[in-house]
């Protein structure tokens, strides 16, 4: 029988908890250190498993819905969100998937793109001509308009949204990895008692839709349209409890990454000088972006890769064995937590030049340091259950670089953000950036 996976060294009764909570990136990076690329971390006296690797993370990916749960893992997040998506049981997201996936259909790009412009643009506008602004606090709200409207349309935001952001925020207050989702306690409380009221705002507006379905175009109306996979309509439940999810898969995500693109481009002078370049030739002031041209948008398009890869939001996922699982040396025991790191993976030197350096030229002809491996970089995550809005969430960073820094001339104030673990995903600090016309 092989030995499980050797164990980094903690504190008695709370393990590397502390560690973990204070800076997870430095902790993982000690065990790969210390360990080598697979290691047993603890939680308490929980052992949890990481992997660090291309290799390990493919089988991550390839073995999930096999012998690694997906659903298992975050008991919080479907506290949080409900029985949808990888939160609910292999059978029922088989179930919901053609639901799911209905937004994405390739032809409806255009659309989402126009709308990402609309809303950037109005965003800019409201900036007036010089200023000094928060991007961390920006991205945030921006995203969270653009993903408003795209997914509930022109008028949600001035209808219910602000009402829906102050539940939404109430409801992720509540997540976190260290009290279970069903105790009594206060957070847990006001989150159940914010799903109530979403509830009820929600159910109006679907019944509209539902009488009216040719007058809509968004994702909540593909969720009412389409079919599951045995040819029935979702109820409203279950489309209240996907329209959560999509918040949450894409709002603080994007958001994050997309901050930090604006900033990392302003950290680095010459590459901001490509950037300009770029923008100067394929955009004129005030025309309509489609796919073509962000498509010409290439160093902004690099950019927002290596942001992936320096800073993704969703810097840690995790999976549970559903039976003994051999791993080179190893074996991880049935019911173990098995974690893989982007932030960590994607800081490997083998893979990677110069890792910690923002180098976008790497994925330039010749180089394409990220082909190198199909699992190298897990920023959107891979296998069956990779990032279903990936596109659009890297159309949506490349909109609001082009037209943010087409509109303005800017000066980072704060040139050092350091990371915030925010409402599960990783954010930059507060971090400001003055701008002119
Ligand atoms: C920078 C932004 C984003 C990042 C970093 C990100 C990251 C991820 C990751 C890592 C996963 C896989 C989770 C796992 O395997 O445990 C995932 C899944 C998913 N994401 Fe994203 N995401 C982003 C934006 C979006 C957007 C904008 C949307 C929707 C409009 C979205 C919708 C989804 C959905 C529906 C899934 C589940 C796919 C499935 O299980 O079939 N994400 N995302």
């Amino acid at each position: 029988m092989k030995p499980t996976p050797p164990e980094l060294p903690g504190m008695p009764l709370l393990g590397n908890l502390l560690e973990f909570g204070r800076d997870r990136h430095a902790l993982l990076t000690r065990g790969l250190h210390q360990l080598g690329p697979v290691f047993t971390i603890k939680f308490g006296t929980r052992p949890v498993v990481v992997m660090i690797g291309p290799d390990y993370q493919q089988m991550f990916f390839t073995e999930t819905d096999k012998t690694l749960s997906i659903d298992k893992p975050y008991e919080n997040l479907k506290a949080a969100i409900g029985n949808v998506l990888f939160l609910a049981s292999k059978e029922t997201y088989k179930e919901q998937r053609p639901v799911v996936y209905a937004p994405f259909k390739h032809e409806k790009m255009a659309r989402y793109v126009g709308i990402m412009q609309r809303e950037v643009t109005a965003w800019l506008d409201g900036l007036g001509t010089s200023g000094e602004m928060e991007v961390t606090a920006e991205m945030n709200q921006l995203v969270q308009r653009v993903a408003g409207s795209a997914l509930m349309g022109d008028d949600f935001q001035k209808g219910i949204g602000q009402e829906f952001w102050t539940l939404y925020t109430a409801i992720g207050k509540a997540l976190d990895m260290t009290t279970p989702p069903h105790w009594p306690l206060p957070k847990n409380i006001r989150r159940d008692r914010a799903k109530a009221r979403m509830r009820e705002l929600l159910k109006p507006l679907i019944a509209e839709r539902r009488a009216h379905p040719e007058k809509y175009n968004d994702f909540l109306q593909d969720f009412i349209n389409t079919r599951t996979t045995s040819g029935q309509l979702a109820d409203d439940l279950t489309i209240i409890d996907l329209l959560r999810a999509f918040m949450f898969a894409s709002h603080e995500t994007t958001a994050g990454q997309a901050a930090w693109t604006i900033i990392e481009i302003l950290r680095h002078p010459d590459y901001r000088a490509r950037v300009e370049a770029e923008i100067g030739e394929n955009v004129a002031p005030g025309a309509a972006l489609d796919g073509p041209t962000l498509r010409k948008l290439q160093h902004i398009a690099w950019a927002v890769r290596e942001v992936e890869r320096l800073h993704p939001s969703a810097d840690m996922l995790m999976r549970v064995a559903e039976a003994d699982i051999e791993v080179g040396d190893f074996v991880i025991p049935t019911g173990w937590p098995i974690i893989v790191s982007a932030a960590v993976a994607h800081r490997l030197p083998d893979l990677f030049k110069d890792p910690e350096q923002f180098d976008p030229l790497r994925y330039a002809p010749g180089r394409s340091e990220d082909a190198v491996h199909r699992f190298a970089m897990i920023g959107f995550g891979g296998g069956g259950h990779k990032c279903a809005g990936m596109n659009f969430a890297n159309n949506e960073m490349i909109t609001i670089t082009t037209l943010l820094f087409q509109r303005f001339k800017l000066e980072l104030l704060d040139p050092n953000p350091g990371r915030n673990f925010g409402l599960g995903a990783v954010r930059p600090t507060p971090t400001r950036v003055k701008y002119t016309v």
